[in-house]
């Protein structure tokens, strides 16, 4: 299954998991909508070809959604008797942190061997370098974000431009750094707003025409229209727009890295299960495919170094 935000590259690990556990001589079955597919019992057989022609397709041929009812003990009961009524013995589960939340809740209480497969453009968990989908996501950004410095060139304005990462700032600092912005508001670190009005201050007397700024949707200070309004309020005559990348950064074809990575978690996923594991994430740590309990990796992720923020100021002197 695919639960939760999709990102692209789940089509190719649901191809790899199908694919693997055929060749191993399993039976497959997909359930549609995540959880709340499982609840209803939306599930269905897959056969190899089922999974055709989906590896260079961004969503998810299985469908996703943030189930409110598998929160519930009642939602949790009937997944489990609907898994248990179709005879599945194991379980892949492709999905981020609300994903693997609900897991750990529900494997408290019922048992079934599983393998998690960190799918999600955020990046917000432990356990793996990459996600399935980031690199994607952040490419999106980047083409986005050079598009938007073409036209703040040709007017001398500033731009924010807010990028998605609900509770974590790699989309923005990746393409951050990768687009060459002035400045990279983000979740992890505190952001000082007059800090970085000041920095504006100093560049317009440098007369540094074009300020790109990108902000993590979920800095705590806040998006694109509250960093717009205190631009606005202490530079009055600054030609500013915004810019909010939104839903096109989780769709479109995956990247080659997002494509092999899936497959090599796709593939891990179902050796792992049949070597008995259960109950946690694969991913993937200094190119090699690893395996970190499920409660581990989540709400936890990879502490953003300060000096790649540092680093970003010094490169946009
Ligand atoms: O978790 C991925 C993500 O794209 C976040 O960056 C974003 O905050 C959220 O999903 C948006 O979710 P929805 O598609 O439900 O609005």
């Amino acid at each position: 299954m695919t639960s939760g935000g999709d990102s692209p590259g789940m089509n190719a690990a649901v191809r790899a998991v199908v694919r693997t556990a055929i060749y191993n001589g399993l039976e497959v079955y997909g359930i549609r909508r995540g959880y709340q597919g499982m609840i209803d019992g939306d599930i269905f057989q897959m056969k190899a070809q089922d999974v055709s022609n989906i590896i260079q397709r961004g969503g998810t041929i299985l469908k996703t959604a943030r189930s409110k009812e598998f929160r519930t003990e009642e939602g949790r009961a009937k997944a489990y008797a609907q898994l248990q009524k179709h005879g599945i013995e194991a379980l892949v589960m492709i999905g981020g942190d609300g994903t693997f939340s609900g897991a750990v809740t529900f494997f408290k209480q019922y048992t079934i061997p599983a393998i998690g497969l960190p799918g999600t453009i955020d990046k917000d968990l432990a356990g793996t370098d990459f996600t399935i989908g980031f690199d994607t996501a952040v490419n999106t950004a980047v083409e986005a974000i050079d598009k938007i410095r073409d036209t703040a060139e040709a007017h001398d304005r500033l731009f924010i431009v807010e990028v998605m990462g609900r509770d974590a700032g790699y989309i923005a600092l990746n393409s951050g750094i990768a687009c060459g912005a002035e400045d990279i508001l983000i979740p992890e670190t505190q952001t000082d707003i007059n800090d970085v009005l000041d920095r504006i201050d100093h560049d317009e007397r440098r007369k540094k025409t074009v300020h790109i700024l990108v902000v993590a949707e979920g800095d705590d200070f806040g998006g694109a229209k509250e960093v717009h309004e205190k631009i606005k309020e202490r530079f009055p005559d600054m030609d500013i727009r915004s810019s909010i990348l939104g839903h096109i950064q989780r769709g479109g074809s995956p990247s080659f890295a997002d494509r092999v990575l899936s497959s090599r978690l796709g593939y891990a996923a179902v050796n792992a299960l049949l070597e008995g594991k259960t109950q946690v994430m694969a991913g993937i740590i200094n190119g090699q495919v690893v395996y970190t309990p499920l409660e581990q990796v989540v709400k936890q992720h990879t502490a953003i170094k300060e000096d790649m923020l540092q680093m970003i100021r010094v490169l946009s002197v």
